[in-house]
C-alpha cells in the first residue's frame, strides 16, 4: 500500500493508552463477574487468587479510570455531537446495512455515544467503588449509603460491559477499523467512506506539509 493510501489515526502514545485502557478493562470486568455470580467465582482467578482479586480489583479499576481520563481529555472535542449526527442517527437502518450517511468526522454517533457512555460509567463505576472499597475508605460511609453504592456499581459495570461489547463489535465488524488501535494507520479508502470531514481534513493537512519546504 503506497504512503498516500493510509491516514495517521492514532500515535504510539494514543495507542498505549487505549489498550492499557482495554487491558485493565477486561481484568476489572472478569474479576467483577466473578465477584458477582457464584457461577462465574472462578473468572477470579485471572487475577492469581480470590484473595488477589479481592484486593486487585479495585486498583485495576483505578487504573483504568485514570487513563481513560486522559483518553477523555484528548478526544471529547471529537466527541461533541452536532448536527450530521442526527442525519446518523435517523438513518441508522442504512448503517447497519454498510451504507454511510451524513459527513462525519472523526467519530460517527455510535462512537460518540459509546464514548459518553463509558465516561458516565466510569465516574459511576469510581464513586460508587471508593464508597464500597474495604479496608480503606467504606469505614467512612454508613450502611445504606454502601448498598445504594453496591448496586450503582453493579449496574454501571454492567452497562460498561454492554457498551464495550458493542465497540468491539463495531471494531471489529468495520473492516479496516481495527488498524487504527493496532498499527495506528487506517486506509485512505476507509476514511473517505466512514468519516468524509475527518478524511478531507486530514488531506487538507497532508498537502500543506508536502508543500511546506
Ligand atoms: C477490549 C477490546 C477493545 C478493542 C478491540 C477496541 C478497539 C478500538 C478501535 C479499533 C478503536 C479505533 C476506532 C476509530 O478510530 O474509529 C477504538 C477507539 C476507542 N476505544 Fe476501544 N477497543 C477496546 C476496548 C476499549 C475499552 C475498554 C474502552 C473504554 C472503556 C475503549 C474506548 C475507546 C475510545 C474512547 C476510543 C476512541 C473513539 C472515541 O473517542 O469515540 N475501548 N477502540
Amino acid at each position: 500500500m503506497k504512503k498516500r493510501d493510509r491516514l495517521v489515526r492514532y500515535s504510539a502514545p494514543e495507542r498505549i493508552n487505549h489498550w492499557i485502557v482495554a487491558f485493565c478493562f477486561v481484568l476489572a470486568a472478569l474479576s467483577g463477574l466473578g465477584f458477582f455470580f457464584p457461577s462465574f467465582n472462578w473468572l477470579m482467578h485471572v487475577l492469581g487468587t480470590p484473595q488477589l482479586a479481592r484486593i486487585l480489583h479495585p486498583f485495576v479499576g483505578t487504573v483504568m479510570f485514570a487513563a481513560f481520563i486522559i483518553m477523555f481529555l484528548r478526544y471529547w472535542k471529537h466527541n461533541l455531537i452536532n448536527r450530521e449526527d442526527l442525519v446518523w442517527a435517523k438513518n441508522i437502518h442504512k448503517i447497519v446495512q454498510n451504507e454511510e450517511v451524513g459527513d462525519t468526522g472523526k467519530y460517527n454517533f455510535g462512537q460518540k455515544c459509546v464514548f459518553w457512555a463509558a465516561i458516565i460509567s466510569l465516574v459511576l463505576l469510581l464513586v460508587s467503588g471508593i464508597v464500597i472499597w474495604r479496608p480503606y475508605f467504606a469505614g467512612a460511609f454508613t450502611i445504606p449509603l454502601i448498598r445504594i453504592a453496591l448496586v450503582v456499581h453493579s449496574v454501571s459495570a454492567v452497562a460498561l460491559i454492554v457498551v464495550i461489547m458493542v465497540h468491539i463489535y463495531a471494531a471489529l465488524w468495520v473492516k479496516g477499523t481495527i488498524t487504527a488501535m493496532v498499527e495506528g494507520w487506517v486506509p485512505a479508502a476507509w476514511a473517505k467512506k466512514h468519516h468524509p470531514r475527518w478524511y478531507r481534513e486530514q488531506r487538507q493537512r497532508q498537502t500543506q506539509q508536502e508543500k511546506r519546504p
